[in-house]
This record gives structure tokens, C-alpha cells and sequence, in this order.
């Protein structure tokens, strides 16, 4: 297992709310379009092809690590990509977003969901993993990751992105046998998937239940958080630092680190002091910079950099990320500059 690693990387140490050499820093969707080099690979790639052929996806990886100087890489892949073994027809539509053909409607589509055996079905990310780790040194630990049941359940229902999620919501109200039939499958595909990217070298996962916040806790409590529960409770025997995050979460932060997970991640619209007095002093947290603000002038983003750090507060136990992914537009070098600055402020 990823002992190496363990002794020297912050971001490991933070993880686990151990002193740390310097505040750790990496990016939600850290790998993507902001990035000249990305764009020069997706010219000649589509994002599925990327992803299936590890050469492709571990250059990718590490394009923000080499570019950066991030505390972390993480595995260049998409939430996604285990519906397409279970039989969904995954095609990514430029403009649109992710599209599914055949989505899951009925107990009928539930039932016909194949098994899967993640070595094999997923084996060029999990080749990824291998290459990537091949090429990062000790300080710098791969994160892995999957989405959590209840966001990938959200795309296999309702076929695509949607904003209000009535698709899914319609089937836990109206078909709780079947969605939770659903929730189910994807506990153990996505369980059996990260225990096999971290045999495969990754050192830290994080879970992306990106659209929970759409939920109310009631509905969190009873559809979601027993199958993130049964999840974690999974990964935990892994032995790899556990990271729990979502959007708009405000109202779950509590629900969500019972749920599961060492560090839980928090957007930026709770003030880091805030959400840290709620989470409790058992946990680490990671966050919490809007994405938009890589678009302020550097005198502006700097404050709002200094913002962040000043309410994590000086217990250990905190990575430095943005409240969500980088968007496409945001300028490399103000990405570049919150890495240096959160080195240099925390050193
Ligand atoms: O650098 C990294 O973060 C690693 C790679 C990564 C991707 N997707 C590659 C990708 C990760 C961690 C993800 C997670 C993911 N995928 C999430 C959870 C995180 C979040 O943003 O909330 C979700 C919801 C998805 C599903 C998904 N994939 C959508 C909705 C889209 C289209 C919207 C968009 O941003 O374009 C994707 C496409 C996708 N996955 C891209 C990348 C880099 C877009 C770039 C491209 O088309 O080349």
C-alpha cells in the first residue's frame, strides 16, 4: 500500500489534522479547458478517449501538478465513466454536457443494470492510476475519486445535467423500492471501484456528491445518507484518507460527515470558521475559494485568498481547494498565484 507517501505529503498530513510543512493546495477539475496544454490534447481527443487510453489521461494528470505546483494530482477521469459498464450509453455532447441514450426509468431498467467487474471494465483508469503514480514523486500524493450513489443515480435517471433534478426526485418519491434498488447497485460498483484504484496506487479518495444539496435533510437522511454510509463504512477498511464533497451544502454539513469521511468539503458560500465550528474538531475540511473569484483582479483574489486561510484558523486540518471546479475560462496564471500564495502565507 501508498506508504511512501505518507511521512512527507501536507496534504496527506492535513487530511489526517497532522501538523503540515505548509497549508496543502490543490483544484477541483485542476485538469481542463483553462489549460492551453489540455485544450492542445482535446483538439486531437474526445474527453471518452482521453479517459480510455492511459497515456493520454496520466499526460493529463499531471499537466496541472507539472504547471502549478499543486500539493496533489488527481486522476484524470469522470464520475460517469461506471454507468457506461452497467449498460448506459454515455456520450459527452460538446455545449450540452453528458448525455445518456438509454437512462434508468423503471424497476425494469434497474434490473437489467449488469454486474460489474471493475478490473476489467474499467481497467485503463485504473492503468492510469499505476502510470501516474509512476511519475509523482513522495510529496506529491494521487487522489482518486468517484462520484457519490446519490449524483451518479441523479445522471443515470434523468439522462444528462438538469437543474432541478425532477426526474430522479419523481422516482425516489413515486418508486422507493426501485430507487433504492438503484442506490443499491451503485454502492457496490463504486465501492468495488475505488478499493481498486487504490490498489492500483491511489492515496486519498474523495467522493463527489456534487448535486446533494438539492436535497432537503429529511430527504438526504432517508434516500442518500445510508448508502454514502455503507459506502465510506467500506472504504474505510482502505486505509486511504477519505474526503466527503458536495454543493450547497449548507444545510447537510452535519448529515454529510456522518455520512462518512475524514475531510468534508465545504463551498463557498458558508464562511470557512462557520462551517468548521459545525463540522467539529474530528474532522479536516477542505475549501473553500468561489471559483469566480480566480476571475478578480490579483490584489482582490489575494484578500479573498487571505480570507480563506485566516478562517480555517490555525488548528490542523485544513486543504486549501475552491468551493467547486475550476471553470473554463479562468486565467492560469491567478490559479498559479493562490498556490503560491497559500505556500507562502502558511510556510
Ligand atoms: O481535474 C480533475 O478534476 C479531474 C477530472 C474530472 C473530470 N470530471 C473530467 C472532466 C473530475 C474529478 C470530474 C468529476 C465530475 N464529472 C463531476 C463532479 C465534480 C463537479 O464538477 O461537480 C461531475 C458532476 C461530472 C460530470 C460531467 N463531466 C459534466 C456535467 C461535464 C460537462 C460539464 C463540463 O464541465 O464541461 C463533464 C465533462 C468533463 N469531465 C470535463 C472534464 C475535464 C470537461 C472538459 C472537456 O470536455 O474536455
Amino acid at each position: 500500500m501508498a506508504v511512501t507517501a505518507v511521512e512527507t505529503s501536507a496534504l496527506l498530513a492535513a487530511a489526517r489534522r497532522q501538523p503540515v510543512p505548509h497549508t496543502p493546495v490543490w483544484f477541483m477539475r485542476q485538469a481542463g479547458r483553462y489549460l492551453p496544454e489540455y485544450r492542445a490534447v482535446r483538439e486531437r481527443h474526445t474527453l471518452l478517449e482521453i479517459c480510455a487510453t492511459p497515456e493520454l489521461a496520466a499526460e493529463v494528470t499531471l499537466q496541472p501538478v507539472r504547471r502549478l505546483g499543486v500539493d496533489a494530482a488527481i486522476l484524470f477521469a469522470d464520475i460517469l465513466l461506471p454507468l457506461v459498464p452497467m449498460g448506459l450509453d454515455l456520450a459527452f455532447v460538446n455545449g450540452e454536457g453528458p448525455v445518456i441514450r438509454n437512462p434508468v426509468r423503471g424497476a425494469a431498467d434497474v434490473a437489467h443494470l449488469a454486474p460489474v467487474d471493475v478490473r476489467d471494465a474499467l481497467a485503463p483508469v485504473l492503468e492510469t492510476v499505476r502510470r501516474v503514480r509512476r511519475q509523482l514523486d513522495d510529496d506529491t500524493p494521487l487522489i482518486g475519486f468517484a462520484g457519490a450513489p446519490f449524483t451518479v443515480a441523479c445522471y443515470a435517471i434523468e439522462g444528462g445535467s438538469s437543474r432541478h433534478f425532477v426526474t430522479a426526485k419523481r422516482l425516489m418519491y413515486e418508486a422507493p423500492a426501485t430507487w433504492h434498488e438503484l442506490m443499491r447497485r451503485l454502492v457496490t460498483v463504486l465501492g468495488d471501484y475505488l478499493a481498486a484504484q487504490v490498489e492500483a496506487g491511489a492515496q486519498a479518495l474523495q467522493l463527489f456528491d456534487s448535486w446533494a444539496g438539492a436535497l432537503s435533510p429529511d430527504d438526504y437522511s432517508r434516500y442518500v445518507a445510508p448508502y454514502s454510509r455503507q459506502l465510506f463504512d467500506r472504504l474505510r477498511s482502505l486505509g486511504v484518507p477519505l474526503i466527503h464533497f458536495g454543493v450547497e451544502t449548507g444545510s447537510l454539513l452535519e448529515l454529510m460527515r456522518d455520512a462518512g469521511g475524514d475531510v468534508i468539503g465545504v463551498d463557498w458560500r458558508i464562511p470557512l470558521d462557520a462551517a468548521r465550528a459545525r463540522i467539529g474538531v474530528h474532522h479536516a475540511v477542505q475549501g473553500n475559494l468561489d471559483p469566480v473569484a480566480l476571475f478578480a483582479p490579483l490584489a482582490e483574489l489575494r484578500g479573498k485568498v487571505r480570507d480563506v486561510l485566516r478562517r480555517a484558523g490555525d488548528d490542523a486540518g485544513h486543504i486549501f481547494n475552491l468551493g467547486h471546479g475550476v471553470l473554463p475560462a479562468t486565467p492560469v496564471d491567478h490559479v498559479r498565484a493562490v498556490v503560491d500564495l497559500v505556500h507562502e502565507l502558511t510556510a
